[in-house]
């Protein structure tokens, strides 16, 4: 059994199937629509969510199974003080999968320890989000045709923002990525993933302030919000939350081929007049997420469709 904690528990080779797996249900869905039958996937949410929980619960039902689950701490047993290690059991009982979200770094994997089934994390705290790394890797394979030789410019909040922790880790392992790092200076991105991540497999990338200066050389740019839960307080979140806004005029300054990613929600940083502009790919990439959490179910649940 196989719990998916962050996106390097997949090899490169592994990633590639997964990847594969999600372009063949993409282009034949009817193949796919009762692979799952009889399974049922629990959705653990103690932190709020629209496309993490309702992709996995729509993937699973595109594949003839069915959902169950919590959408807030507050409607589960954990207002009552039960610990995830006890949820996890409980839950092992009810169903075939988890995704769990939780506002705690570790949380999916201390819940994988007791779990009698595969536990996916759905997003812990500002560490990792491993399935929006796969919605990202297939969104960029798909619509770039390549994941090495990119240069790719992640903007905004790279201190707490897990979803660029978690895509910077999976890049890395393909040849010629360039990273441009671009946030105000009190959210950069953390040390250990500058060390341990990118200077430590020797990979290409700078720091930058001002995403003007960023924009011309780049073949994607991953734009985020400004994590307002993971603040200590308002005031620097307000003073932080509209540093960064892409407008048409931005645009402009950008490759032509350029494309523009978000894992959503968006709240400032993209004006929606660019949501016209052709290299806008943040609300085609939230239907990739499904077909690629739709291979991962296939893949965790060892379900073979011929
Ligand atoms: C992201 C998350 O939860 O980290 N959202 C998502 O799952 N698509 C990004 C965010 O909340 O900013």
């Amino acid at each position: 059994m196989r719990h998916i904690m962050s996106p390097l528990d997949f090899t490169v080779e592994e990633l590639d199937q997964l990847l594969d797996l999600a372009n063949d249900i993409e282009a034949n869905p009817a193949k796919y629509a009762h692979a799952c039958e009889g399974k049922k996937i629990a959705t653990l949410f103690y932190e709020p969510s629209t496309r993490t929980r309702l992709s996995f619960e729509a993937a699973m039902l595109n594949l003839g199974g069915s959902v169950l689950g919590f959408s807030s701490a507050d409607s589960s047993s954990a207002a009552k003080g039960e610990s995830v290690s006890d949820t996890i059991r409980i839950v092992s009982c009810y169903a075939d999968i988890c995704a769990m979200r939780h506002p705690k770094e570790g949380a999916p994997l201390v819940a994988s320890m007791k779990s009698s089934i595969p536990v996916i994390n759905a997003g812990d705290g500002g560490h990792q989000h491993p399935t929006q790394t796969l919605t990202d890797l297939l969104t960029i394979r798909s619509l770039k045709g390549r994941l090495d030789h990119i240069t790719i410019g992640l903007c905004g909040d790279l201190k707490f923002g897990r979803t660029v922790h978690s895509l910077i880790n999976a890049l890395v392992r393909y040849p010629e990525v360039t990273f441009v790092l671009i946030s105000p200076e009190e959210l950069r991105i953390p040390d250990y993933i500058r060390e341990d991540v990118l200077r430590k497999n020797n990979q290409k990338f700078k720091e930058v302030v001002r995403l003007e200066d960023a924009l011309p050389e780049l073949d994607l740019l991953y734009m985020t919000r400004v994590q307002k839960e993971r603040f200590f307080n308002e005031e620097d979140y307000v003073r932080m939350k509209d540093f960064y806004i892409l407008d048409k005029t931005k645009m402009e300054l950008a490759k032509p081929d350029m494309l523009v990613l978000h894992p959503l929600p968006r709240v400032n940083e993209i004006s929606v007049e660019v949501d016209d502009d052709p290299r806008a790919a943040y609300f085609k990439q939230v239907q990739y997420g499904v077909y690629v959490r739709m291979a991962l179910i296939l893949t965790l649940l060892e379900v073979k469709v011929c």
